[in-house]
């Protein structure tokens, strides 16, 4: 997870820039930088130092080749797109422009083209595009000030931005779209921070900027201005306490936290995947995975436990639609014991957050007895599965504390979604334009994920009737059926409310006895080839009384109005990406009933994060 820090300084900044770096490395980072505004004698200059490795590789730099100023911005980088060397490091620099960014520019390969006559890219990174239309638009006439809102409104993507600009004195500029940023307010200066962690050493009193917000920040002032560059305020929080209570910023809970960093931890695992500068998913050589070929590969199975399992479960449905390729998928903890017909031309994929779940890296070290080629998806990858597979593949969420997994998932669908269409590429059951547009859906996450958290204010006020049920159905079909089944676990484990996630077609065939005046029915549906038949459950468990909540999006909703007590409206994705969407709410809705009912949302009872036992 990368970070950032930025600070409008009435003393020297490098060395609280470089302090700020080290709080925020607790994310996970392989390289950093620091630009500042050199203004010691003479006309000011944009100046920065970068390094790969740890901070203390920075810190010594910037020893033998000192650089100060009062206005500065840092960055701490964890590389999963291009090598984390000190060219693609942050800052980016183009002209007087000097940047630092978190998160994913979608559309940055057509603005590079709007530009490639007249500007000049060091990188192929999407982070250097954003520089460059900043310095453009100050090259036109616009200010500062004018020339970053005028850029931000040509970006589409989930991202965070802190910019300095040298001859703009004392001005630093920041803007939140889909990734978390903070202001810190100071006496006599003030900061920037991709959380309050960040911001410990400098304030407590902190701002939290909103979904699109953008903001102009100096010593003594801060202006902040929301998507349609109308001036807001923005309530201070002051963060107090232990350094962990920051670390849930202004969150409740990890969870909550977790939930919301999800533009941000999928635009990670994105770029590790995803090459969306031309438009394609990564090719195993791509990815470091030279010894694997799809094309070698018989069958896959896939192993995890819990909602690791229910994202295998998914992807079975894609690697079997995209590529052909036969999936087999198993709980960890039977796995071993079935005595799987395992052949040398299957391979073993284990998914798993942690990496230590004792039941999948059990069933990993099985495999591997037999001869199989063994995988590891994991978001841990010092791990005891990434260092005992064959290939480990990061999904790049960044630490996942709440023992609910959120993020994590997401990012195991992101992931498996990825190689499932490098798959279908591989095995020529994917074309170049078919391979373009699939690659776009998933660029297109990080912002419409984004987009899907504005439902919840809805969601908390649905969670409020949940919260009084004793029971609880989630219904699905195809791949919504595995997410039928995540969304009840999300309920069970946190809110104690017994619930099941089912087949929207096998309920008829007994568990529907279960259903009564008032039994709450999730039913997840995007308007896909299976949406009649769902909605046609859906109505059987309603003339039975149930309580129909049902998710999905604006074409669904016109088409079962009146047949719902209650509906969520989802941005209208592609087949192939929507359960990275509607996970979303089947997490608010699980985290809210949760808080209504007051129980340990990050620790539930009886669960731990890791189960290392088996
Ligand atoms: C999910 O919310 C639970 N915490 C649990 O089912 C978890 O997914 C399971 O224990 C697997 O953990 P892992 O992904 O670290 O292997």
């Amino acid at each position: 997870m990368c970070g950032i820090i930025g600070i409008a300084g009435n003393q020297p900044v490098t060395d609280r820039l470089l302090e700020g770096l080290k709080r925020l490395e607790y994310r996970g980072y392989d390289s950093a930088g620091i630009a500042v505004i050199n203004d010691d004698n003479g006309p000011s200059t944009l100046v920065r130092r970068r390094a790969e490795g740890k901070i203390r590789n920075l810190e010594n730099l910037i020893n033998e080749e000192p650089l100060e100023g009062h206005l500065g911005i840092a960055h701490t980088r964890w590389a999963t797109h291009g090598a984390p060397n000190t060219m693609n490091a942050h800052p980016h620099f183009a002209g007087r422009v000097g940047l630092v960014h978190n998160g994913i520019i979608e559309n940055f390969t057509l603005l590079r083209d709007q530009l490639k006559d007249t500007r000049t890219f060091q990188t192929e990174t999407d982070t250097e595009v954003v520089a460059h239309l900043i310095d453009e638009a100050m090259k036109s006439g616009l200010s500062g000030k004018d020339a970053f809102a005028a850029s931000l409104k040509q970006l589409t993507g989930a991202f965070a931005i802190g910019v300095v600009i040298d001859g703009v004195d004392g001005q630093l500029f920041a803007a939140r779209r889909g990734s978390p940023l903070a202001i810190g307010l100071g006496d006599g200066e003030n900061y920037i921070g991709s959380d309050a962690i960040a911001l410990a050493s400098l304030s407590s009193k902190i701002i939290y900027l909103e979904e699109g917000d953008w903001a102009v920040i100096t010593t003594d002032s801060v202006e902040i201005f929301d998507a349609n560059d109308t001036p807001v305020e923005r309530a201070v929080t002051i963060v107090s306490g232990s350094l962990a209570a920051a670390e849930k910023g202004n969150y409740r809970h990890f969870m909550l936290k977790e939930i919301y960093e999800q533009p941000e931890s999928v635009s990670h695992t994105l770029t590790h995947y995803v090459d969306a500068f031309h438009h394609k998913v990564k090719t195993l050589a791509e990815l470091d995975m030279e010894g694997l070929d799809w094309n070698k590969l018989e069958r896959l199975s896939l192993i995890a436990c819990g909602t690791a399992a229910y994202a295998a479960s998914i992807a079975k449905y894609w690697f079997e639609q995209l590529a052909h390729m036969p999936v087999d998928v198993d709980i960890a903890s039977e796995f071993r014991y079935r005595r799987p017909a395992l052949t040398k031309k299957s391979m073993a994929i284990a998914v798993s957050q942690s990496g230590e779940t004792a039941d999948t890296l059990a069933a990993l070290r099985y495999c591997q007895s037999k001869g199989l080629q063994t995988a590891a998806i994991v978001n841990v990858m010092s791990s005891s599965m990434a260092r005992e597979a064959d290939f480990a593949m990061p999904i790049n969420a960044g630490p996942e504390i709440g023992v609910a997994s959120t993020k994590a998932f997401t990012s195991q669908l992101t992931a498996l979604l990825s190689l499932a269409i490098s798959a279908g590429v591989r095995r020529g059951l994917i074309d170049g334009s078919r391979e373009k547009n699939l690659a776009e859906a998933l660029t297109q996450m990080p912002r419409l994920i984004a987009e899907t958290l504005t439902l919840d204010a809805d969601i908390e006020a649905l969670a409020l009737d949940l919260s009084k049920a004793d029971s609880a159905f989630y219904l699905g079909r195809g791949v919504h059926y595995p997410l039928a089944l995540e969304g009840a676990l999300k309920l069970k484990e946190i809110s104690y409310i017994h619930a099941e996630g089912y087949a929207a077609g096998e309920l008829k065939h007994g568990p529907i006895a279960l259903i009564e005046e008032g039994t709450p029915v999730i039913v997840i549906a995007p308007t896909d080839a299976l949406f009649e038949k769902t909605v046609s459950n859906m109505q059987e468990v309603a003339t039975r009384g149930a309580k129909i909540l049902l998710i999905t999006d604006s074409e669904g909703a016109k088409n079962t109005a009146g047949m719902t007590d209650a509906t969520l409206i989802c941005p209208t994705v592609s087949v192939e990406t929507a359960p990275i969407i509607y996970a979303i709410t089947v997490q608010l809705l699980a985290y809210h009933t949760a808080v209504h009912l007051g129980t340990d949302v990050d620790q539930p009872r009886n669960l731990a994060k890791s189960v290392t036992v088996e």
